[in-house]
C-alpha cells in the first residue's frame, strides 16, 4: 500500500523529498489541493471542507497512512480528521520547541513565520503557551512565499526584496532562530540564509514529521512495501501532463541543491 501525502500545494513537496530519503522503499502519492491553494487567508470553516474533500479522494487510493504535509491544514483539521479516518494521519507542527530549547540559556528571540491561518489558531497558541515561557517568540505571516511557491518563482531578483521587506521591522541580530511554519517555505531556506546572521538557525518541522511516519509505520511492520513511485494529483485528478510532471521533477532539484548547501 502507498502513503498519502496532502498540501493545499507544493509545499508538501518539501516533506515528501525528506520522506523519500529517510523511506526509499515505499510508493507515494501526492495530493495538491490546486483549485482551491492557497488556504492561509481563507477562513477555518471553508479550508476544512476542502481538506475533507481532498481526503475523502486521498483515503479511497488504497493509502496506508497520510502525511498532512501542511501546517494551516494541520492546526485546523487534525484532530478532527483522526476522529474520521482510521488510519494513522501525520500532521505538522511549527518547530518551536527545538527554537525555544535551543536558546534556553540565550537572550535571544525566536521568529515564527506560517500562513496568517495557522498564527490565528489555537494549536499554535497553546504550544507557544506552553513553551514561550520567557516570552521570546515573535510570529510574521508571510502569504507572499505561498504565492510565489505556486508560480514556481524562485527568482532571488523577486523574492530577496519581499523577504527583505517583511524581515525589516525586525532586528534580525536579536533573533536566535526562525521557524518556518509552512511547508511551502522551505523552498526559500536558502533566501532567508541570505537575509540572516550566520548563527541564526532556520528550522522547519519537516524531519520530526518524516520521523514520526517512520516510527508510526514501523510499529504496524508496515514499512518497505514500494518501489519509489510517486503519483501527483491535483484536487482529484490524476496529473499526467509530461510538462507538470517535469515541474516536480524541477522542484525536487531545487530542494536537493538548498539541502546540500543549507543542512538544517
Ligand atoms: N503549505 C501550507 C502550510 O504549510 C499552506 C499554504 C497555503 O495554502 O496558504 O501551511
Amino acid at each position: 500500500m502507498q502513503i498519502g501525502f496532502f498540501d493545499s500545494g507544493i509545499g508538501g513537496i518539501t516533506v515528501l523529498h525528506d520522506a523519500i530519503k529517510l523511506l526509499p522503499k515505499e510508493d507515494y502519492i501526492y495530493y495538491a489541493d490546486t483549485a482551491n491553494v492557497p488556504y492561509g487567508p481563507k477562513p477555518k470553516e471553508e479550508v476544512r471542507k476542502y481538506i475533507f474533500q481532498a481526503m475523502e479522494f486521498i483515503i479511497r487510493q488504497q493509502v496506508k497512512a497520510v502525511v498532512i504535509a501542511c501546517n494551516t491544514a494541520t492546526s485546523v483539521a487534525i484532530e478532527a480528521l483522526r476522529s474520521t479516518y482510521n488510519i494513522p494521519i501525520i500532521g505538522m507542527e511549527p518547530a518551536v520547541k527545538p527554537a525555544v530549547e535551543q536558546n534556553r540559556h540565550g537572550n535571544k528571540r525566536v521568529l515564527v513565520t506560517a500562513t496568517a491561518l495557522t498564527l490565528k489558531e489555537e494549536k499554535l497558541k497553546n504550544l507557544i503557551t506552553r513553551l514561550d515561557n520567557e516570552h521570546i517568540v515573535d510570529l510574521l505571516p508571510l502569504p507572499g512565499l505561498v504565492q510565489f511557491a505556486e508560480s514556481f518563482e524562485f527568482n532571488e531578483g523577486v523574492v530577496l526584496p519581499y523577504l527583505k521587506e517583511q524581515l525589516s521591522t525586525y532586528e534580525v541580530n536579536n533573533y536566535e532562530a526562525i521557524v518556518l511554519g509552512c511547508t511551502h517555505f522551505s523552498f526559500y531556506k536558502d533566501m532567508f540564509r541570505k537575509l540572516l546572521p550566520p548563527g541564526t538557525s532556520i528550522i522547519d518541522g519537516n524531519r520530526g514529521t518524516v520521523n514520526n511516519l517512520k516510527r508510526t509505520l514501523g510499529e504496524r511492520n508496515a514499512l518497505n512495501e514500494g518501489r519509489g513511485n510517486i503519483m501527483f494529483y491535483h484536487s482529484g485528478c490524476r496529473v499526467t501532463d509530461t510538462a507538470k510532471l517535469a515541474q516536480y521533477r524541477r522542484l525536487f532539484k531545487r530542494l536537493e541543491a538548498i539541502n546540500a548547501v543549507h543542512s538544517l
